[in-house]
């Protein structure tokens, strides 16, 4: 069954945008199809060390040992969309999500484009600005993987500061739905007669 995958890039396991990633996979679910979300949370994720063994290796694999990055790169490549979903930290992407895009990036890019014609979906929130930036930023790496970009009414931002007030963002929350059917709908036509 086609999958998708979320990543919740926000060290806070349950605020926006959890919320909002929860919101898109509910409509994925109920379309039929196997979702899962992946909390970055404060988990410890560094940075690509730019030692290039993925290059010379080529075998899929980040040698960083200490997290679970080579997990989510196995994930990843057994799901049909891949959804990134950030805060915005000073009008750009959190740490977090920096390092995940460096590193599966790296390594997809050195075994040929591990991530070609997949889906991709950015989801951001933020208080107040900013966020359009960080939006265009996850969206360099699914533009660069020759990854198929799925959009929805408006852009992929939700407003809120404190845990949960995202959901009061109801238009943010339609966007969420409307991303998830598009998502969904491009998966039944690209995707249905493979296991991915
Ligand atoms: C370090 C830091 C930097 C932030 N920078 C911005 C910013 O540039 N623009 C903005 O609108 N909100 C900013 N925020 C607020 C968060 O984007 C906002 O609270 C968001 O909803 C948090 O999502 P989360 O609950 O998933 O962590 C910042 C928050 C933190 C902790």
């Amino acid at each position: 069954m086609p999958k998708v995958i979320a990543f919740n890039c926000s060290p806070r396991v349950d605020g926006n945008t959890a919320r909002m990633l929860n919101k898109v996979l509910d409509v994925i679910k109920k379309e039929g199809f196997e979702t899962e979300l992946i909390n970055l949370g404060s988990k410890p994720l560094s940075g690509c060390t730019a030692c290039n063994s993925c290059f010379k290796n080529k075998d899929k694999r980040c040698i960083i040992n200490g997290d679970n990055i080579n997990e989510y790169i196995d994930k990843m490549i057994s799901s049909s969309a891949i959804i990134i979903g950030s805060p915005t930290y000073y009008a750009d992407i959190t740490p977090q999500a920096k390092a995940l895009i460096d590193r599966v990036g790296f390594v997809s890019m050195a075994n040929g484009g591990l991530f070609k014609r997949k889906l991709g979906a950015a989801v951001v929130t933020m208080r107040r600005a900013g966020g359009i930036h960080a939006f265009d930023s996850i969206n360099h790496f699914f533009t660069i993987g020759e990854m198929i970009v799925v959009g929805s009414n408006y852009w992929n931002i939700g407003l809120g500061r404190e845990k949960g007030e995202v959901e009061d963002d109801k238009e943010a929350m339609k966007t969420m739905k409307i991303l998830g059917e598009n998502i969904s709908w491009l998966i039944s036509k690209l995707y249905s007669r493979s296991e991915r």
